[in-house]
């Protein structure tokens, strides 16, 4: 269970076959009669089936509403077609949105519900990894404007969620070690013996067996729900769920998004941590622990030694992101492996000096 700052809550059930208790769950949850599934083109022809039979199957009126998988779905131009869709397929103010899949999906969808005749109910099926692990709990919804990621986005929290890592094994293995690099941010941040439980199952996790995927999706979902219920608004201890993120950030930005998040924000995780062992907050070789852990999931950690003009251009990345506060970018520090560092506010005004030195020499040699 998930609280929320409205003083609400809402279920989070995760397991193998969770997907069949859809239409109780509706029942208990929404009481809408009219639902609308809406799923990427990908995901509509490996799941929406099921789904759209156990509806139909418990009476519900459902329509089925497909996008073009991808990042460039999460659009203005998407959000319209859908919400005009909808508006068409005769959805009103007693409907329910269900987003079956990604996080693009999650978000998006997120997005349509919290906007459409100012709110209506959304349920979030997580199909990835990214999803059932980071995205689906945290009623963060929204889409990406041309000026950048995420730009224009709603809280708005789901009915319920319903994560059924069964979905996830028709997912590409190099989708599924995307994903847990989040789960790994939950360990470095939170549970040092999650993040060697994690590394222990790398290789089960990514041949996508059910049990490890349980067992670690559950614990990111139970991490995660515990600090977002203290803070949904990202004002206090919520921000560590960004350990990695601010300089992951830049990197994915600076490849012009070619870099998957996960593998940007592996990178980002090594170097925050650097950064924090240089300010003398992290413990030595913690950054070290962090790379091997990413390379056990068969991403490459590594970030090479940065010139003058691209570390002056991570850096300006940095400075335009959403976590800059007062002008200045903060990051969050962790003080070893299953501790994120709580001094001032989970988060820290951080020097672009000792930035550049760790973007300039990132193996972390210092001169
Ligand atoms: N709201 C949040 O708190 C939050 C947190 C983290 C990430 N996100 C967002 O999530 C997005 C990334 O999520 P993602 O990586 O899931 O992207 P995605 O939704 O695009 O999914 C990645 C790819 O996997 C495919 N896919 C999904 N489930 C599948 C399955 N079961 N079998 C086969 N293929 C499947 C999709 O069609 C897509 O091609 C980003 O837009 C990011 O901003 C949001
Ligand atoms: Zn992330």
């Amino acid at each position: 269970v998930v609280e929320t700052s409205g003083g609400g809550s809402y279920p989070v059930r995760i397991g193998a076959g969770v997907l069949e208790s859809l239409p109780m769950m509706l029942e208990e949850r929404v009481r809408s009669r009219h639902l609308a599934v809406i799923a990427d083109d990908r995901v509509a022809g490996l799941h929406a089936g099921r789904v759209m039979t156990l509806l139909e199957g418990s009476g519900h009126r459902v329509d089925l509403y497909t996008f073009p998988e991808g990042e460039a779905s999460k659009s203005r131009k998407e959000w319209a077609r859908l919400t005009d869709a909808i508006l068409e397929g005769g959805m009103g103010r007693d409907g329910c949105l269900i987003a079956l899949g990604g996080g693009v999906t999650g978000d998006l969808v997120g997005f349509v519900a919290a906007t459409f005749m100012r709110g209506i109910p959304v349920v979030q099926i997580p199909t990835s990894l990214v999803a059932m692990i980071d995205s689906s709990v945290g009623g963060k919804t929204g889409i990406d404007l041309p000026g950048g990621k995420n730009l224009a986005g709603a809280f708005h929290p789901p009915r319920f969620v319903l994560i059924d890592p069964e979905l996830a094994a028709t997912l590409p293995p190099e989708e599924r070690a995307q994903g847990l690099m989040e789960a790994l941010k939950h360990g470095a941040i939170l549970d040092r013996s999650y993040f060697d439980l994690l590394r222990a199952d790398a290789k089960d996790l990514l041949d996508g067996e059910v049990a490890p995927t349980v067992r670690a999706v559950r614990r990111s979902v139970d991490l995660k729900a515990d600090v977002v219920g203290q803070d949904e608004r990202e004002a206090g201890i919520r921000q560590i769920l960004n350990f990695g993120h601010t300089l992951g950030h830049a990197l994915e930005a600076e490849s012009g998004y070619r870099l998957p998040h996960g593998t940007a924000v592996a990178r980002g995780m090594v170097l925050e941590a650097r950064l924090g062992e240089r300010l003398g907050v992290t413990r030595p070789a913690t950054a070290d622990r962090i790379a091997a852990a990413v390379r056990d999931f068969g991403i490459d950690p590594t970030v090479e030694p940065l010139g003058r003009d691209e570390v002056d251009r991570i850096l300006r990345h940095t400075e335009r992101d959403k976590k800059v506060r007062d002008g200045a970018t903060r990051y969050v520090l962790i003080e070893e492996i299953g501790v994120a560092s709580p001094a001032d506010g989970w988060s820290r005004v951080v020097g672009s000096r000792e930035v550049e030195a760790v973007l300039s020499f990132p193996g972390g040699e210092t001169v």
